[in-house]
């Protein structure tokens, strides 16, 4: 079963006077251990999709199948839990918790999806290992690096075992060399666990780390 299917999908955004069409019938399907980078400049739609197919946003038209289940006509209690036990999400700006420790930022998201203390706390432990964090756990947002705060970000987001794991621009605040673990440590996480991924980058350097890239502009996927 496909991790992913999109079916001529359109958002559009009502700003002021005008509409902004920024989805145009796009249509993507993602096999379920599959890593895809979706590239395209800045306002080209990148955000505007990912967030359609993780359930923050409803499409203007059409259909989002995810992992078997039509998303786009649940209702807002269905779609939180949706959110929750199969999404995982890592945005632009990293939204750590910011009176929490490093720990407890992926901790907190175990228990919104209920799940046994004791196994959490070893999931949190082992993902912070494997992130390189183990020593950081007990600190605060703030009394980390801008690469720690993006490698809590992932583990968070990899907390409750998602199918879905949706990236949106790692390396934009990092330089080169910074982005390239991030990277690496991203596709070794996601693959290492058989999990669907999109990745969104407006850089090319990047999309060597992706089983496929699909570019898009002006809310047009390209064949
Ligand atoms: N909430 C919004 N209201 C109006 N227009 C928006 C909104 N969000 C995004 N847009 C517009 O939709 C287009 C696509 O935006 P976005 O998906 O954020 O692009 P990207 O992530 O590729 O930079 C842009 O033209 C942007 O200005
Ligand atoms: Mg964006």
């Amino acid at each position: 079963m496909p991790a992913l299917e999109m079916t001529d999908v359109r958002k559009t955004y009502r700003s002021g006077d005008t509409e902004v069409m920024a989805l145009d019938r796009a249509s993507l399907t993602l096999g379920d251990d599959e890593i895809l980078a979706l590239v395209g400049p800045s306002g080209s739609g990148k955000t505007t999709l990912l967030s359609i197919a993780g359930g923050l946003l409803t499409p203007s038209d059409g259909s989002v199948v995810v992992g078997g289940e039509e998303i786009s006509s649940l209702d807002a209690k269905a779609l939180t839990r949706f959110r929750r036990d199969k999404v995982g999400f890592v945005f632009q700006s990293v939204n750590l918790v910011p009176f929490l420790t490093a720990r407890e930022n992926l901790l907190v998201v175990a228990e919104m999806g209920r799940r046994d203390a004791k196994e959490s706390r070893q999931r949190a432990d082992t993902l912070l290992d494997e992130l390189d964090l183990g020593d950081r756990g007990g600190n605060l947002p703030n009394q980390l690096s801008g690469g720690e705060r993006q490698r809590v970000a992932i583990g968070r987001a990899l907390m409750n075992e998602p199918a879905l794991v949706l990236i949106d621009e790692p390396t934009s605040a990092l330089d080169t060399k910074l982005g390239e673990q991030v990277m690496e440590l991203i596709t070794n996480e996601v693959k290492s666990r058989s999990t669907a991924a999109i990745i969104v980058t407006h850089d090319t350097r990047m999309t060597h780390y992706a089983d496929r890239s699909v570019e898009i502009s002006d809310g047009v996927l390209a064949a």
